[in-house]
């Protein structure tokens, strides 16, 4: 059965998941994209996708039979809102499902595991049994190595690098380009700063920044 996609948000990082989703339908998967929200309901369309509403209307579009599935296409700088929590807890309310999008260009282990709601964009590597949770943004060029954990609504921006058995709690983010080392553990809600090197466990709630990161 086709299914049906909305993505919530329609600002930058929603280009990318667009794109994400284009890419995987041009590779065959039956999906189809039914458009975007946004706060006004009215933006202009992205990649040739239409803005078909706000989070409001995803109830009665998803009653109707118009949409099946969602994504959260919201990104995030900091780890400082729920934002993306609250959306994905709003698109399954809406009764949607949430979809789980891998890139094309993406390379992910087969022992690895993807949550629902997940985006893997291009580029980036999921190695042997990483485990990812829900609603996780893995970016572009992003590496996820062997044994990592990671929690729900986590955003892992464009090339960071987690190393072997890294453990990211709910919430988190580590900022583009960032590298952790092995084994450490990223407390809820933490964020690292985009070029930081993280060598320590860091508590949660924390920010940190530089190398070696503080
Ligand atoms: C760490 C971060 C959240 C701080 O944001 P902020 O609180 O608005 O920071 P400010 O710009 O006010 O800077 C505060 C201080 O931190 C320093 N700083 C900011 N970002 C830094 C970074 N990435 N590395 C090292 N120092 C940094 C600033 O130089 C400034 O230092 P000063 O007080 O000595 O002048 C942000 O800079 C960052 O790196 N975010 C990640 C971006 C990202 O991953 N984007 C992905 C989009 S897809």
């Amino acid at each position: 059965m086709t299914r049906r996609i909305v993505c919530i948000g329609g600002g930058g990082h929603a280009v990318v998941v667009i794109d994400t989703l284009q890419a995987i339908a041009r590779a065959g998967a039956d999906v189809e994209l039914a458009g975007f929200t946004d706060e006004t309901g009215a933006a202009q369309p992205v990649l040739g996708v239409p803005c078909i509403g706000t989070d409001a209307d995803l109830p009665r579009l998803a009653a109707a039979g118009r949409l099946t599935h969602f994504i959260v296409a919201v990104g995030s700088t900091r780890a400082d809102s729920d934002l993306r929590a609250r959306l994905f807890e709003a698109g399954k309310a809406a009764g949607l499902e949430p979809f789980a999008a891998l890139h094309p260009a993406a390379i992910v282990a087969g022992s690895a595991t993807i949550g629902v709601g997940t985006v893997v964009m291009a580029g980036a590597v999921v190695q042997p049994r990483a485990v990812i949770g829900r609603n996780v943004i893995v970016n572009t060029r992003a590496a996820i190595d062997h044994d990592c954990r990671i929690g729900d609504h986590v955003h892992v921006a464009p090339g960071a690098v987690l190393s072997g058995g890294v453990r990211l709690e709910d919430g988190c983010h580590v900022g583009t380009g960032a590298v952790v080392v092995q084994n450490l553990r990223i407390g809820r809600g933490a964020t690292v700063a985009a070029g930081a090197t993280v060598i320590r466990d860091v508590a949660a709630g924390a920010m940190v920044r530089g190398t070696p990161a503080r």
